[in-house]
């Protein structure tokens, strides 16, 4: 077992298409987060993401796509809301969630009636997407419940033990540091099932955690403990009570939630690979739209702690 970080030239580029074309897995960057990569129509090529991750075969899997032509080909119904959502926001940080195309293997869904789909924003995505002709399906490039990966080296970490001679293309930092807002617009109004960077201008849909529905979890990135380091991750509500123990690393985040969720992931890794640090201390972030996402995921990380 092993990885290799290639730099996304052409040579790369083609040997990756090869892989996905032969039903192997290929990570690959987004401007969220690393992906882990299959053919979306091929069912074996997706079960080999579930064993590399040891993720739960309830968990669907979002599918990543070059065009609108491509995403309206992998549903059976398009609503007017997806063109004008697409319109707006892809390429970029937003994963639609529609009513199914037959054909999409029950892999993908986990077995449900909806496909999560979105445009990447990353160059690399991009031509691997084209050169590829087919819909990627890709998880974040990280073991199941782990922080997620922003730097190619992350998804070595935490990949490279579990797939064989993984080739993970090289697209340096990912800019917006957190996984897509995900979005089900097969209802009505559309309801939010994971808070994300993208600006939506719809109203709040509080939904419970780990909701099931039809025996799928709607949104089970929504499942309380998830992109946890292996630390203690402490989550301050009122800074002023928290009194300060040996072996504490205070989350130190910039102030802008752009920067902030930017770095926030590779913070964490950081600060769970060093020796020193027993637990991670969060501080209060602010309580606005801007900061849902990133206050979402330091909830998630600091359950069970
Ligand atoms: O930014 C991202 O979304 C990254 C990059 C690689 O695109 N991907 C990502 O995938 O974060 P993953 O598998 O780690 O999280 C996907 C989330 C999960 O919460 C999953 O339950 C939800 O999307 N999801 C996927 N398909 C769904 C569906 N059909 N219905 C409801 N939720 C879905
Ligand atoms: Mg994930």
């Amino acid at each position: 077992m092993s990885a290799r970080i290639v730099l996304p030239e052409d040579a790369a580029l083609t040997e990756a298409v090869e892989r996905l074309r032969g039903g192997e897995l290929v990570a690959f960057p987004t401007e969220t987060v690393y992906g882990l990569g299959a053919n979306a129509l091929d069912a074996a090529a997706v079960a080999k993401i579930y064993a590399a991750k040891g993720r739960p075969a309830t968990n669907p899997i979002i599918v990543h796509v070059a065009s609108v032509e491509q995403a309206k080909a992998l549903v059976n119904t398009w609503p007017r809301i997806a063109d004008e959502l697409a319109a707006a926001h892809w390429p970029g940080p937003l994963t639609l969630v529609l009513e199914k195309a037959d054909g999409i293997p029950d892999s993908v869904t986990a077995g449900g009636s909806t496909v999560g789909i979105r445009i990447p924003n990353h160059p690399v995505a991009l031509e691997l997407l084209r050169r590829a002709g087919v819909p990627i399906a890709a998880p974040s490039a990280n073991r199941s419940e782990e922080v997620s990966p922003t730097q190619a080296q992350h998804v070595a970490d935490s990949l490279g033990a579990f797939v064989k001679d993984l080739l993970i293309l090289d697209g340096g930092s990912c800019d917006v540091g957190i996984e897509s807002t995900v979005l089900d617009v097969t209802c009505d109004p559309p309801r939010v099932l994971r808070p994300g960077m993208a600006k939506l201008s719809l109203p709040p849909s509080p939904r419970p955690a780990g909701e099931l529905v039809q025996g799928v979890a709607r949104s089970p990135g929504q499942m309380l403990r998830h992109y946890a380091p292996k630390k203690p991750v402490v989550q301050l509500l009122h800074s002023e009570t928290y009194f300060q123990q040996e072996g504490d690393a205070w989350l130190a985040l910039p102030q802008d939630p752009h920067t902030a969720a930017r770095v926030l992931y590779a913070e964490l890794r950081r600060l769970d690979s060093e020796d020193s640090v027993a637990r991670i201390v969060v501080p209060i972030q602010p309580d606005t739209p801007a900061w849902a996402a990133i206050r979402d995921r330091l909830r998630r990380a600091a359950q069970g702690a």
